[in-house]
């Protein structure tokens, strides 16, 4: 298997930072130990409180040079008076190299329009920071590439094909997302069949070189069963994985199988 992306966006969790420091220390064991001939690109989503503490442990411990920090949003400007917000290049000054935008929970929970979501696509592009850009259906429905397409479009306007292409893309359609009532996980067959429809507008609506198509992550409800099945197609470059990142030991057999 080629070098996968494991992205590990733990929401809001852990709850302290003793619990994260504890999440970190058994994934350095193990990914030591056990995933030796392993290759992935490991990146650590945590709660904005710990991406400073994480950002240490990441550089000094046994990970550094094995796993890279990412945040799970980002302030529409760079400065100013934005209550609550946190800007890019204060992300950067902590070692951020990746942010999720897109997410789904923040878009139906949180309310976050297309518009809002491409705005801070291009401020994470002008920051030189690496977006993971999530996308996905509500539901499998007669209408879902359609909705696919238009949510593409939408999330993708007025960038250039090369700042298209800096990008992950996350395919996590919003129904298989494990916090979400009644969830369960895609087939690989039909994540592949979302996959074939962004690639489509992209190419013909958004004007990449097939040679310039992004990375494909999948996410939704991954865990240390499916993980391999999703890992193990071509088109599928990486997983993003919620809850089971959380979990210390599904998550490395997560890294363990990929
Ligand atoms: P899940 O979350 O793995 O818990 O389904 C994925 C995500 O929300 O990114």
């Amino acid at each position: 298997m080629t070098n996968k992306y494991i992205v590990a966006n733990w929401k809001m969790s852990p709850t302290s930072i003793a619990e994260a420091e504890d999440l970190l220390a058994y994934i350095d064991e193990h990914l030591q130990n056990e995933t030796e001939n392993k290759e992935h690109s490991l990146i650590i989503c945590p709660p904005f409180v710990f991406l400073d503490d994480v950002s240490k442990i990441l550089s000094t411990s046994r990970l550094s040079g094995q796993a890279e920090l990412g945040a799970q949003d980002i302030a529409l400007a760079d400065f100013g008076a934005w209550t609550g917000e946190i800007s890019g290049p204060m992300l950067k000054r902590l070692n951020v190299k990746y942010v999720i935008v897109g997410h789904s929970e923040r878009r139906w929970k949180i309310g976050e329009s297309d518009e809002v979501v491409n705005k801070k696509l291009k401020t994470i592009l002008a920051n030189e920071l690496t977006p993971i850009v999530c996308v996905g259906e509500r539901e499998r429905n007669n209408n879902f590439q359609e909705f696919l397409k238009n949510q593409i479009k939408a999330t993708f306007a007025g960038l250039s094909a090369d700042d298209i292409s800096k990008c992950l893309i996350a395919y996590e359609p919003v129904w298989a997302i494990s916090s979400n009532p009644g969830a369960y996980p895609d087939t690989p067959e039909s994540a592949l069949e979302s996959i074939f429809v962004i690639q489509e507008v992209l190419t013909v609506n958004c004007k990449l070189e097939t040679r310039n198509l992004p990375p494909f992550l999948y996410g939704g409800s991954v865990n240390a069963t499916n993980a391999k099945d999703f890992l193990s197609l071509n088109e599928i470059a990486g997983v993003l994985v919620g809850g089971a990142s959380v979990r210390k030991e599904e998550f490395i057999q997560i890294l363990k199988n990929s």
